[in-house]
């Protein structure tokens, strides 16, 4: 049987990192080939109107070789998000890491009447979050989910969370431990 490519988009930014840590803890039920984008270190840059043009140009071409990241996301077999919760949302990092991946042709297509068809081969997403209090799913989780399944194609999406850590008299570490408890259920 082939090994399955395990995608881990590590969108942290504090070390330690609570959202790494859970993140982690939930790799570790999967089997397979693991490789980590740690997004601080890939040097992104937003799409400005130089990259705007060169990746229309090159998608009128067919020409698909400056983006390996896309075509690293479109064929993982299993795609494991840790994102935690920046201002409503996840930090801003993952926003441009998903604008350099979105390269029609590769992730998505679309149809003739203007709906997506994804063409991402990953059979699930997991997306690991963390939250100093309630965590806000719509503008975090939910916008990765409609991308995901209505986009991209993934045929499953799945939110793991740990909320209220930051909120005064908050027991964390107990959070932690039911959250990790909440990925022994759903993984075995
Ligand atoms: C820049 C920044 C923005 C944050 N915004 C929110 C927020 O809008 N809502 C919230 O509940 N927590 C917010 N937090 C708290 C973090 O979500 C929380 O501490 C989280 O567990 C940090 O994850 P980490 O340990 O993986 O860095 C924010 C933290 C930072 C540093």
């Amino acid at each position: 049987m082939a090994t399955d490519k395990i995608l881990y988009i590590n969108a942290t930014v504090s070390n330690p990192s609570r959202t790494d840590a859970l993140a982690r803890y939930l790799l570790s039920f999967l089997h397979g080939e693991i490789t980590e984008r740690k997004l601080t270190d890939l040097s992104l840059k937003y799409m400005d109107s130089a990259a705007i043009s060169k990746r229309n140009a090159d998608i009128s071409k067919q020409d698909y070789s400056s983006y390996p990241l896309a075509k690293e996301f479109a064929s993982a077999d299993i795609i494991v998000i840790a994102a935690p919760h920046y201002d409503l949302s996840f930090p801003s990092l993952l926003k441009t890491y998903i604008e350099n991946i979105y390269v029609i042709g590769l992730v998505t297509s679309y149809g003739a009447d203007g709906r997506p068809v994804g063409l991402c081969h990953a059979k699930e997403l997991y997306y690991v979050a963390t939250s100093g209090g309630p965590l806000e799913t719509r503008f975090g989780y939910d916008y990765i989910k409609a991308l995901a399944l209505d986009y991209f194609g993934i045929k499953r999406c799945e939110l793991i969370a740990a909320e209220n850590l930051d909120i005064y008299g908050s027991d964390a570490e107990a959070i932690l431990e039911a959250t990790r408890d909440k990925i022994d259920h759903l993984m075995k």
